[in-house]
């Protein structure tokens, strides 16, 4: 009998799946997750871990992040546009076209600014800050500071977890009372609920979400399982 201990299982191969969305077959027209491979499994691994520092919850968040503006931004209209190359030959592409501003839905959204800076240099950032009346139990206003000139810009509204979607369908009304068109609205979240997703997408037809991944539900204190946590403490609490 070998006294030998079996060798380590080789590495897996890199994988595309449904991993991401299979909690909400099929998605609403206006929901899109992020390709779903490996690496993006790993990031997501990584800052579910209870045992992952700050340092590394920061820095992998981080990540995906900057992967879900640039999702985010895949959705924004394009015009032609002509250049030059250092070659003298001409390059037939497109352009941006319209401002673009970021709306944080704080406290937690704050946390996803320096990723939506760090792909959009010098962007306008507005701020929502929505809490749960006491009374009513109804979420609401308030603070809000946005750019004046908001309803010429695309937003992109950035809060990391989508639970209930209370929050963040109070923080769409804020926006439209401020003159957004609901179709130049682009929500960007980490992790999604499917009731909360499902509830927003029927309320708010029009305007694109960008869920970075689709949990099972929600448990009993309204946390999304098997999430993260709670990301505000996860991101500024050792
Ligand atoms: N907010 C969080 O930070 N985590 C959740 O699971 C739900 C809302």
């Amino acid at each position: 009998m070998s006294s030998s201990s079996a060798p380590p299982a080789p590495p897996q191969p890199a994988q595309q799946s449904n991993a991401n969305s299979m909690h909400l077959s099929p998605l609403p027209p206006t929901v899109f997750t992020l390709p779903q491979t490996a690496q993006l499994e790993a990031l997501y691994t990584i800052i579910r871990d209870k045992e992952t520092n700050r340092g590394d919850f920061l820095f992998y968040s981080d990540r995906i992040i900057r992967l879900l503006v640039e999702e985010g931004l895949n959705h924004l209209p394009v015009v032609p546009r002509t250049v030059k190359t250092p070659t003298g030959n001409t390059y037939e592409g497109v352009g941006f076209v319209g401002k673009i501003c970021g709306v944080s839905i704080l406290r937690a959204g704050e946390a996803m600014e320096v990723g939506l800076r760090e792909v959009c240099r010098s962007v306008r950032i507005g701020k929502i800050l929505i809490q749960r009346d006491e009374e009513t139990a109804q979420p609401k206003l308030f603070f809000s500071k946005l750019p004046s000139d908001i309803a010429e810009r695309y937003v992109l509204l950035l809060d990391p977890m989508l639970a209930t979607g209370g929050s963040a369908m109070k923080a769409v009304e804020v926006l439209l009372e401020a003159g957004v068109a609901e179709e130049r609205i682009i929500f960007i979240n980490l992790i999604s609920s499917p009731e909360g997703l499902t509830a927003f997408a029927e309320r708010f037809p029009k305007l694109k979400v960008i869920a970075g991944w689709i949990d099972e539900g929600l448990n009993e204190k309204a946390y999304i399982v098997p999430g993260l946590g709670d990301f505000g403490e996860r991101r500024y609490c050792e």
